[in-house]
């Protein structure tokens, strides 16, 4: 099957959170340098998704967004293939995301995991806001306005591309639909049989009102059991179930991430909340104090007690950056108390400075020359509105409020 043109269009967003650090490298950035080669890409800072939950400490946003798009730079996201910009300046995100918010419904957002989860994550901050409750919906129009076909993001953002896709399904069904087709629908509905329509409508009323999949999908098999329709008409209602019609916002496919293997300094997931990362400026010498400070196995107090890799953050280390050669070094002079743990840190600490070495020369290009990555965000916005503004385009004709 032929994949249509915009569905190669990738599009991801990351908050400004700060300096970058490994876990993204390995998790997200070496990620969109691939794609970047593989298709049209627009990477922008989500500015508007940090403030939903930093409102009250919003001095930092900008900085943040300045220096993570330099780390993006200086990691190799290349201007020349990926547009890159802020948020904020693409207001186009947020006309349609109050056009978005006139058709979804309240139970939508509020069964998005992310919604509970982080408020109960983070109480200290009141998150019962109107704003927060939108985060996915404005996500879904980050989304939407440039039609991209795939959206690079880990395990925890699949939820928001999944409502996504509902809010533009919906949004085809409601401003989509081509002249005659209700009536047409309506009438293959009645051509099923007394009891089957009026299963078939309950459960279009509970897929489409309540986002209920289970209904979907036993719809979905209530037709294909239809002996008495046409095969047309057993198109029409399939489309009619989730919508039909002209499609004027494709529905977005995730494209998983791997979760990054690179463990925190304390073999917990790297994250800064954890206070156990080690940044992509990182310097040489705060590297190796860093490294040779991390934990190792337990059992090993003394260098003649034998420890075992499984048990130890570096190990997990030497996973992404060694060698076979090296690893069998790891386990064999571990296991036999043969090498010390400083020792076998060693390999490591050459690996993520050589790593950091040609990022942290790039970025200091980019810190000395703002200039330069002001040109490249005025270009990624300039390209960004373009699509943009194609998308508002139809879509206020489709609602009937283009004036012209
Ligand atoms: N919510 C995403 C995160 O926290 C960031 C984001 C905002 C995003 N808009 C997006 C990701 C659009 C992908 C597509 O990581
Ligand atoms: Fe960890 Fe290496 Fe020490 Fe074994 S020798 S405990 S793998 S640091």
């Amino acid at each position: 099957m032929a994949v249509p043109i915009h569905q190669q269009r990738v599009l991801s967003g990351m908050r400004p959170t700060g300096l970058l650090h490994l876990g993204h490298y390995h998790g997200v950035l070496k990620n969109w340098i691939e794609l970047q080669h593989q298709y049209e890409c627009l990477f922008f800072a989500a500015d508007w998704h940090a403030l939903t939950t930093h409102y009250a400490d919003s001095a930092n946003i900008e900085e943040n967004s300045w220096e993570m798009v330099i780390d993006w730079l200086a990691a190799g996201v290349n201007p020349g293939s990926a547009s890159i910009f802020f948020q904020s300046q693409v207001p186009e995100h947020a006309e349609l995301h109050l056009l978005l918010s006139m058709i979804t419904p309240l139970g939508w957002l509020e069964r998005v995991p992310s919604f509970k989860d982080q408020q109960v994550k983070l109480k200290e901050k009141d998150l019962s806001t109107y704003g927060f409750l939108g985060y996915p919906l404005l996500q879904s129009a980050d989304i939407l306005i440039y039609r991209a076909g795939l959206v690079p993001v880990g395990e925890d953002q699949v939820a928001h591309v999944e409502l996504t896709r509902e809010v533009a399904r919906r949004f085809n069904h409601i401003y989509g639909k081509e002249p005659g087709f209700e009536e047409k629908a309506e009438a293959a509905v009645k051509k099923m049989g007394k009891k089957q329509s009026k299963l078939y409508k309950q459960l279009r009323i509970r897929f489409q009102e309540q986002g209920d999949h289970e209904a979907l999908e036993t719809a979905r098999s209530l037709l294909e059991e239809q002996q008495n329709i046409t095969l047309i008409d057993r198109e029409r209602l399939f489309g009619y179930l989730e919508g039909g019609g002209k499609i004027i916002l494709p529905e977005p496919h995730s494209l998983l991430t791997k979760a990054s293997k690179m463990p925190g300094l304390d073999g917990q997931k790297m994250s800064k909340s954890y206070a156990n990362t080690i940044s992509l400026r990182e310097s040489p010498g705060d590297v190796e104090n860093k490294l040779k400070k991390m934990p190792t196995d337990p059992a090993r107090v003394r260098l003649t007690d034998p420890g075992d890799p499984e048990k130890c953050p570096v190990w997990q280390m030497h996973e992404v950056y060694s060698d076979e050669e090296t690893k069998d070094w790891v386990i064999k002079g571990c296991k036999s108390a043969g090498i010390g743990c400083l020792e076998c840190k060693g390999p490591i600490i050459d690996a993520v400075k050589n790593e950091l070495r040609p990022i942290q020369e790039r970025a200091k290009e980019f810190t000395e020359n703002k200039t330069l990555v002001k040109n490249i965000i005025a270009e990624g916005k300039e390209k960004a509105s373009d699509l943009a503004q194609d998308t508002l385009k139809e879509v206020r004709q489709a609602i009937g409020i283009s004036y012209r």
